[in-house]
């Protein structure tokens, strides 16, 4: 396997721009993809809003920023990932959108390049299945936010390459990450057990059991996590936990995962976290962490 020195990323979302900083952070030079070029900008916009509040707090000096971002290259332009040595894709969790971009992929990167998807849940076997090189074809798969935590699940197949496989966990030591490697099963293992936790508490909200607050602080405070599961499932967006519920659901059909329907109803209301705004708590305004 080659040393991988230059990385993709498609798709520059909350968890893909975060991947782009992750990766330049780390000293390699890194090819954004977006489809049009007003999603690139928002990708440009993320990145230089993180690095910002980098330099604001002290923890990087403006050469160090420009270091980083000079580093990166945001383009519309699949082909332009040719020199990527590995490629990492973080587009919207539907399999016939991961099969087009991987099979496109196939015929720009080299033989030998990796391909990676930040998939959540869906099956990095069925992603790699349809394309020409299943053995190149991993699960990468980075926590929001990704520029902070440091777990990376390294999900690979009966198909992957072992020097594939060592090869990736080796990238995420050198980036800072702490890689662990797991088998192909949706949810992998921190979402099974997370999504398991989210139902759990999402029924106890149903049925009345606990406030919101009260179940945040439970977590929070007596148990040692970062945030409570409302505030957590804000952050991670509420559309998005329906959907990697559904999806962990549909493979595990365990009860501990059985959908809620309240959180159904929150997203059909447009009540998706901080993204919109609004989710269990309200916040100052779309995209803040600040809750009024
Ligand atoms: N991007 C970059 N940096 C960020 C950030 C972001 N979105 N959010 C916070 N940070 C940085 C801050 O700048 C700060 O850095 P500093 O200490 O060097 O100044 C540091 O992280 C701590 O942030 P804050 O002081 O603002 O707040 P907290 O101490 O409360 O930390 C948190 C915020 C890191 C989000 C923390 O609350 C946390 O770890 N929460 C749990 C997150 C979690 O569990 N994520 C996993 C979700 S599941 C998932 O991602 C899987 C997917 O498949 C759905």
């Amino acid at each position: 396997m080659r040393q991988v020195t230059t990385v993709g990323v498609i798709g520059l979302g909350t968890m893909g721009a975060g991947i782009v900083e992750v990766f330049a952070r780390g000293g390699l030079d890194v090819i954004g993809v977006e489809t049009t070029e007003e999603l690139a900008e928002r990708g440009r916009g993320i990145l230089q809003a993180s690095t910002d509040r980098a330099v604001a707090k002290g923890r990087l000096d403006e050469a160090g920023q420009q270091d980083i971002l000079g580093r990166v290259t945001i383009t519309t332009r699949m082909e332009d990932l040719a020199p990527a040595d590995l490629v990492v894709e973080a587009v919207p969790e539907v399999m016939d959108l991961k099969h087009q971009v991987f099979s496109t992929l196939d015929g720009i990167v080299g033989q030998d390049a990796v391909l990676a998807s930040n998939t959540s849940s869906l099956s990095i076997t069925t992603i790699a299945a349809r394309t020409a090189h299943p053995e190149r074809v991993v699960g990468m798969h980075f926590f929001n936010p990704a520029p902070v935590l440091k777990l990376v699940e390294v999900i690979t197949t009966v198909r992957t390459d072992e020097a594939v496989r060592d090869a990736v966990v080796e990238l995420a030591e050198r980036i800072g990450k702490k890689p662990v490697v797991v088998g192909d099963r949706a949810g992998f293992v921190a979402n099974y057990l997370l999504f398991g936790y989210f139902v759990s508490a999402l029924r106890m909200l149903e049925q009345g059991h606990v406030s919101r607050e009260d179940l945040d602080t439970a977590m929070r405070v007596g148990a040692g996590l970062p945030m409570g599961p409302c505030t957590l499932m804000d952050l991670v967006g509420l559309d998005v936990c329906d959907h990697i519920g559904d999806v962990i659901y549909a493979h595990s059909r365990s009860p501990m995962h059985a959908p809620s329907a309240m959180l159904g109803r929150m997203v059909t209301a447009g009540l998706l976290g901080r993204k919109s705004g609004e989710g269990f708590y309200t916040y100052d305004r779309p995209g803040s962490g600040k809750v009024v």
